[in-house]
C-alpha cells in the first residue's frame, strides 16, 4: 500500500503542465508557427529558443489565449484553457504598461484591483523582486532593470504556478541581465514552472533547464540544457559514383544526407561508425575515397542557425 502511495506521488511529480499539439499559426502566407508538438513538466524551466521571427511570441500568445492559432491544440494541466487556468498564470508579455506618475507601489495596487488580489500582496512581491528602496519612486524614474522587475513582480501577484516570460533581459546592460537571470532562478527555485522566450543561447543556457528551439515556426529540437555539449556526429564521404547519395540514405546509418560540392555529410545515427559505413558502401560496390568523422556540437549548431537568421534568413 505504502508503495502503492509512493508511485503515485513520483507520478504527480512528472505532471506535465502544459500540453501543446500541432500547434499552427498562418498569417496570410507566412507560417509564425507550423505544426508545434511540446510538453513542459512541473518544475522544468522550459526556454524557447529562436532568432527574431522564429514564432515564439506567437506560442506564448496562443498559449495565453491572447492570439487564436489557426490548427492544433493545448492544454494547461490537462485540461482545455478556461477562466480559471488564467489565474495560475503569471506572463510578462511584450511591455506591461503602468503609469508613469505613480510609484511601484500604486501601479501594484490597480494590479491586485484588476486581478482581485488583496494589498497586501504587494509587498511580499516588492520584497522577493527586490525592489524594496524604490517602491514608494514614481514608475518615470525606474531604470529598464527596475522596469523589469516590478512587470515580474506584478506576474507574481496572484502567486501563479506556471510564469511566462517573452525576452526578460532585453534591451537591459550587463549587470540588469544578471540581476534578472538570478531573479528568475530563485522565483524557479521556489517551485514555480517557468517558461522564457529567448533569442539568447546563453541566456537560455544559464537558467533554462530544458529548452526547444524554433525555425521559421517550426520544432527543430526538444531537449535537456545539460546536453548542449554533447555532439552530433557526421560524416564526409567522398566516392565517384551516380547513386552515392541514395546509398547513404538507403543505408539508414543516418540522416539528413546532403551534398557539399564534391562530397556527401550526413548525420550518422547512434551505434554506428563510419567503418559500417564505408563496409556498407563497398558492398554496393562503392569504394569511398575520402571519410571524415566530425563532431558538432549542439550549441555550434544552435550559433549557426541563429547566425544565419541574422543575414536575413529570417521570416
Ligand atoms: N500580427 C501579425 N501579422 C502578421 N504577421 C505576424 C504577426 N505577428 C507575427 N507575425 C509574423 O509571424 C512570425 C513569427 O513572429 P513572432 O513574433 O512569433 O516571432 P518571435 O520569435 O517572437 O520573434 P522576436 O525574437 O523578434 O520577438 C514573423 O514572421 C512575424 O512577422
Ligand atoms: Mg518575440
Amino acid at each position: 500500500m505504502g508503495r502503492h502511495l509512493y508511485k503515485l506521488k513520483t507520478q504527480n511529480d512528472l505532471e506535465t503542465v502544459l500540453s501543446i499539439k500541432g500547434l499552427s499559426k498562418h498569417y496570410g502566407r507566412v507560417k509564425a508557427l507550423d505544426g508545434l508538438n511540446l510538453e513542459v513538466k512541473k518544475g522544468d524551466v522550459f526556454g524557447i529558443l529562436g532568432p527574431n521571427g522564429s514564432g515564439k511570441t506567437t506560442t506564448l500568445g496562443i498559449i495565453l489565449s491572447v492570439i487564436n492559432q489557426t490548427e492544433g491544440e493545448f492544454e494547461w494541466f490537462g485540461r482545455k484553457a478556461d477562466r480559471d487556468t488564467r489565474k495560475t498564470i503569471g506572463a510578462i508579455l511584450e511591455h506591461p504598461i503602468f503609469y508613469p506618475y505613480l510609484t511601484g507601489v500604486q501601479n501594484l495596487k490597480i494590479v491586485c484591483d484588476i486581478k482581485e488580489v488583496p494589498y497586501s500582496r504587494v509587498d511580499e512581491v516588492i520584497r522577493q523582486v527586490g525592489l524594496e528602496e524604490r517602491k514608494d519612486s514614481k514608475f518615470k524614474t525606474y531604470s529598464l532593470g527596475m522596469k523589469q522587475r516590478l512587470s515580474i513582480a506584478s506576474a507574481l501577484l496572484c502567486d501563479p504556478t506556471v510564469m511566462i516570460l517573452d525576452e526578460p533581459t532585453n534591451g537591459l546592460d550587463p549587470q540588469g541581465i544578471a540581476e534578472i537571470r538570478e531573479l528568475i532562478i530563485e522565483i524557479a527555485n521556489g517551485g514555480k514552472t517557468i517558461i522564457i522566450a529567448s533569442h539568447l543561447l546563453d541566456e537560455v543556457q544559464k537558467v533554462c533547464s530544458h529548452f526547444c528551439v524554433l525555425q521559421r515556426g517550426k520544432l527543430i529540437y526538444n531537449g535537456l540544457v545539460e546536453d548542449v555539449g554533447k555532439g552530433a556526429v557526421s560524416l564526409e564521404v567522398k566516392a565517384d559514383s551516380e547513386n552515392i547519395e541514395e546509398v547513404l540514405v538507403a543505408s539508414k546509418m543516418g540522416s539528413a544526407v546532403k551534398r557539399e560540392r564534391d562530397k556527401y555529410i550526413m548525420t550518422m545515427e547512434e551505434g554506428f561508425t563510419a567503418a559500417d559505413v564505408n563496409a556498407y558502401l563497398f558492398q554496393h560496390g562503392i569504394t569511398a575515397k575520402h571519410l571524415l568523422v566530425q563532431v558538432k556540437s549542439l550549441e555550434k549548431q544552435f550559433l549557426e542557425i541563429l547566425a544565419d537568421s541574422k543575414k536575413g534568413g529570417a521570416q
